[in-house]
């Protein structure tokens, strides 16, 4: 193990050392890395019968995805402001919502609202208040590039956080990513890299790289988008990125001057593209689907924003407004929660005066609840609702 690891690191910096081309390398790099490993193969079977099981269903819900933003900074200027953190955050929630002003780059009809929403986490993995963004101070040099990034800061947990380094990749590199579950990326390091120059639209950001969409571009790659060119190291029309709505294309393109390739013009507009910030502004609906799906089948805990909980403090209140009616019930009885409650994956369970477990369910995303204990003889219950920061329990009387 410790010697794939070694192997794959030596990949990752021979095949970036060569790169002068700017916005080049990253995910090109981490692609070569996943083809080096002994599970490649049956992670790309894995990957395609997660693909093509999944039907066309929860394609409109908005998922709200909990991110912490790690700074690592040995310059001042890597130790970038909240405000640049939180430009990119309203960058990425422009761009996967259809609501950034430019779209009106795309060529070719199909631009999705991917309904992906990004909030700044506010519980950390310990339960704890958290503005979503920690900073740590380091002497090393590149420490994206020389995957050294999460030695120093390890990821929070990666089922229930998104977690994005921000700090010096590395020469020529704006960021990196790795797709679901890729063999040989342990959870710690598990997440999206970007160099502080590249990250947001404000402070330290350098044009052509400072509209924010390196970091729009490596989400995509995090929900398991390929380049529009294909995954593969020597492009040609005969390989492709896997979406049937984003035209064939031959290889990558830096300039933003309409090209047609493989028969068709290619989609410069597009986040996958290598093309320059403003010259970008869709996500197909193919893409969309791929997307979703990845999150759905290979990072389905994401969905239940665990990471974005409300505080303890809050949940008093929860407690004091949450009703339980009509009590006592004759069989039908309802659940519900304030309106101000932000829902999540919460376990209900009925007891009887034993103790023993009635009935069970775990529900999200609702405002409350009917019951149905119709069946159950008269007597004196307990119902007691359960989430990560919320312990709500009431006596509930069927007669
Ligand atoms: N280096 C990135 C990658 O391949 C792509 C750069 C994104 N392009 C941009 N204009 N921000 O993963
Ligand atoms: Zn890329
Ligand atoms: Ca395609």
């Amino acid at each position: 193990m410790k010697k794939i690891v070694l192997t794959a690191f030596f990949i990752f910096v021979g095949v970036c050392s060569y790169s002068q081309v700017k916005g080049k390398c990253g995910f090109d790099a981490v692609q070569q890395k996943i083809a080096q490993h002994p599970d490649f193969a049956s992670y790309t079977l894995k990957k395609k019968l997660a693909y093509n099981n999944f039907s066309q269903q929860k394609m409109d819900t908005v998922i709200r995805i909990p991110v912490v933003v790690h700074v690592i900074h040995r310059l001042a200027s890597e130790n970038i402001s909240t405000a640049q953190i939180n430009s990119q955050i309203a960058v990425l929630n422009k761009d996967y919502r259809k609501l950034n002003s430019d779209t009106s780059n795309a060529t070719g009809s199909s631009i999705a609202d991917v309904k992906f929403q990004f909030v700044l986490a506010r519980i950390n993995p310990s339960g704890s208040p958290t503005t979503g963004i920690t900073r740590t101070s380091t002497t090393i040099d590149n420490i994206g590039i020389s995957n050294k990034y999460d030695s120093l800061v390890p990821a929070w947990n990666n089922e229930r956080y998104l977690n994005i380094w921000v700090c010096d990749v590395g020469q020529f590199i704006l960021g990196f990513a790795y797709p679901p579950n890729t063999p040989g990326v342990s959870p710690q390091e598990d997440g999206i890299v970007i160099g502080s120059e590249y990250f947001g639209t404000v402070g330290s950001v350098a044009a052509p790289y400072d509209l924010g969409r390196t970091t729009t571009h490596e989400v995509a790659h995090y929900f398991d988008l390929l380049h529009i060119w294909g995954s593969d190291q020597s492009p040609s029309c005969s390989t492709d990125d896997l979406i049937s709505d984003t035209p064939n294309q031959d290889s990558e393109v830096y300039s933003c001057v309409t090209r047609t390739s493989c028969g068709s013009v290619d989609q410069l507009s597009n986040f996958l593209q290598y093309v320059d910030d403003a010259c970008m502004g869709n996500f197909t609906l193919g893409q969309k689907t791929r997307m979703r799906t990845a999150l759905y089948t290979q990072r389905d805990s994401l969905q239940y924003e665990i990471g974005t909980l409300v505080s303890s403090i809050t949940d008093q209140n929860i407690f004091a407004k949450t009703k339980l009616y009509p009590n006592p019930t004759k069989g039908t009885v309802t659940l519900e929660f304030p309106s101000n409650f932000e829902f999540h994956e919460t376990k209900i369970q009925l007891f009887d005066v034993t103790g023993k477990v009635i009935n069970f369910k775990t529900i999200r995303a609702t405002r409350g609840l009917i019951l149905y204990i119709n069946a159950a003889p008269r007597g004196v219950y307990f119902l007691r609702v359960e989430g990560e920061k919320i312990n709500y329990t009431q006596k509930l009387i069927k007669h």
